[in-house]
This record gives C-alpha cells, structure tokens and sequence, in this order.
C-alpha cells in the first residue's frame, strides 16, 4: 500500500506543573550533583507529577489540546491507543480511563508496552488500523508517570526521569503528508537490563518486594548507554531507507529524549547537525514514551516544525525495544 497512508493533524502534551532542579535531590537526601546529572545526562530539571496528577490525567490534558487543534470530536475518535510503562491500575487499561475521561464511546482503547520506543510502536500499529479500513481517526498517546517506579534511593536512576504526556490525532491521509516509513525491532534477550523485576504475576507484591525494592526500576546504565546509541543509529539508517532519504532530507530529527550524549551520538551517526536536532531533555528529563510526542508539541508550537517539513523520530527503551519513523508534516 502507498504511503503516506496517516497523517497528524493536531498535537498537544500534559505536563505537571512542579519542576523538580537538580538541585533539589538534597532535600530529599540524594547524594549527587547538578554538575554530576548535567555532565552524564545533560537534564536540568523534570517535572513530577503531585497527588491527583495520574497516567491518565496528564494524557487527557494532552490528548485535549490535540483534539482542539485538529477539530475532532471525542465522538469521533474511532481507537485510542495508549503507550506507557506507568499504567494507572494493572488492569483495566490507561486506555479505558482516558476513552471514559474523554466521553470517547465510539474507540476501541488499549495500552502498548514498550517502554521508550512505545509512542513510536503505538504510531505503526494506528497507522496499519487506518490502513486496513478498521478506523479512520486515532488518538495515539504516550504518558508516564515514572516517578511513581524509580527508586527514589537509587541516585544512579532516579535523576534521569520526569513525568508527562504528549498525544497526537492521526486520520486518514488525504494529501502528500503523513508517516513516509517506520520501523520497529526488539531483543527479549536483554530485558533484565532494565526492568522491574518483581511486582507483576510471576512475582506478586509482597511485604518483602516492597522490603526489598524490587518492584522498582533496575538499570544496567552503562549497558543501556552502549545499546541505546547502536540500536537508536540502527533504526534512523532503516527509516532514512524505507523512505529513500539521506540525512540531508530530514528537517528535523526528533529522537527518544534520555540522555544528550545519546541524542548527539545518534545525530552524529546519520549525519544530522544538532542544529537540525530537538532537544528538550535538560527541561524535562526522561518522560519515556511521552517524550517524543511532547517534543513533536512543542516543536509544532515554537514553529520549528513546519507545514512540509520532513522529521525523523527514533527511539530505544527497555526491552529492549527500538523503533524509527519519518513524518511529513
Ligand atoms: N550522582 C553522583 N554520582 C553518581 C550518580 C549520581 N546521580 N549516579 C551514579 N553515580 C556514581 C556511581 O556510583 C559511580 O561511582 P563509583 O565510580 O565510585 O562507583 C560513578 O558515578 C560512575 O557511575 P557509572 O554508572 O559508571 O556512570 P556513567 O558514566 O555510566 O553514567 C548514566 C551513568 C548517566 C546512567 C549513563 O550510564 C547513562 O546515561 N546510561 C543510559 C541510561 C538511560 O538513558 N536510561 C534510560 C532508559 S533507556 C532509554 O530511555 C534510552
């Protein structure tokens, strides 16, 4: 089938509004330094979402500026798709309570897991919905509420993440514009080097989970790192191909916001400059799979992306998952 098959036709983000600085980890007795995170990770501040501030909160906060600036009804909406490795309840889905919040009772709403790469995985499967006729206008969100599964102890983890959404209404394309070509791998066979190990059916929560901790984000960083730039370099060189682009074509690149070193080294790969490169994780930390969707919203509004510009997202999560996409704006 000839793509583009799916376009976006409006953006929007839900972010907290408490900022969290570097600086602020004493407080709360984190041995580390704004100098340390900055140099390693490149972010300055997160926002954290407070009591009452949910999943599903901030992706109906996001997912209603995305409706209003497409002119879509919650009425409309023919699927809901939520990404998040943050779900409110373990069951039923974030999905359903964003479809009741929204009073969307046409969607069909389900969750994706796949950590980071989510938002991008979650894009591909709406855009093959739309290709096979089953819906002709999605509301595609990534929301995470990490600090509810970092170890707030573990100084090694619990600096990198922040909480948001970002969401998008992806319809039928009826012009040129639209997703020219994605791309979505994983490896099961590196998933224990970032996981939660405990806390699911195989080990329920118990007094000595909780005790022990294990219900919260491990991270092998290092490992992560290494991976993160080969497979991240991987899926923007299969993007640029199925599309039949170079480096050169692209506008802008927008890829999965963990860490700076990662973004500049992925960027160096395809040859990108970094000027060419948005970059948002020094104001909002790791958001997971909110981050490119919220990068997406703010490059919309700041008009960095523009009508016929040509953006390629990557991502990489845990998993591992990693995952690659081109849109036309
Ligand atoms: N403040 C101060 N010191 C710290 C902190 C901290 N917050 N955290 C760890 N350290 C210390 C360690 O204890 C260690 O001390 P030691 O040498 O005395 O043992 C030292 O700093 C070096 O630790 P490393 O883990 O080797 O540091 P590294 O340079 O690898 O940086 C980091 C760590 C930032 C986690 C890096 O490995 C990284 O960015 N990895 C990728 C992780 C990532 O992005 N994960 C997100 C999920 S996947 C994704 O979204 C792509």
């Amino acid at each position: 089938m000839k793509r583009p098959i799916a376009a976006v036709i409006g953006t929007g983000r839900g972010i907290p509004l408490t900022v969290m600085t570097n600086h602020d980890f004493a407080a709360i007795g984190i041995e580390t330094s704004h100098e340390w995170i900055v140099e390693r990770s490149g972010i300055v501040e997160r926002h954290i979402a407070q009591d009452g501030e949910t999943t599903c909160s901030m992706a109906a906060t996001a997912a209603r500026a995305a409706m209003e600036k497409a002119s879509v009804q919650a009425g409309q909406l023919d699927a809901i798709i939520l990404s998040t490795a943050t779900a409110d309840r373990l069951l039923p889905s974030t999905a359903v309570d964003l479809q009741a919040e929204l009073g969307a009772s046409r969607a069909a709403a389900f969750d994706i897991g796949a950590a980071c790469s989510g938002w991008l995985y979650a894009m591909t499967v709406a855009e093959g919905m739309i290709a096979t006729g089953v819906a002709e206008t999605i509301l595609v969100v990534g929301s995470e509420k990490m600090s509810s599964i970092i170890d707030w102890k573990d100084r090694a983890t619990c600096v990198l993440f922040g909480d948001g959404a970002g969401a998008v209404i992806l319809q039928r394309a009826k012009t040129g514009k639209g997703i020219l070509s994605s791309f979505m791998r994983s490896d099961g066979q590196l998933a224990n080097l970032l996981y939660r190990p405990a806390g699911g059916a195989a080990i329920p929560m118990s007094a000595q989970v909780l005790e022990e901790r294990t219900h919260l984000v491990k991270m092998a960083g290092r490992e992560v790192f290494k991976h993160a730039v080969r497979s991240m370099s991987e899926a923007a060189d299969r993007a640029l191909d199925i599309a039949r682009l170079t480096g050169a074509d692209i506008d802008l690149m927008i890829p999965h916001q963990a860490n700076v070193r990662i973004i500049e080294a992925t960027a160096k790969h395809s040859s990108i400059p970094m000027d060419k490169v948005y970059v948002n994780v020094d104001r909002f930390g790791n958001t997971s799979s909110a981050s490119i969707p919220i990068a997406i919203d703010e490059a919309m509004e700041k008009g960095v992306i523009r009508e016929g510009s040509t953006v390629l997202m990557v991502a990489f999560g845990a998993g591992f998952t990693w995952a690659s996409m081109i849109i036309r704006f």
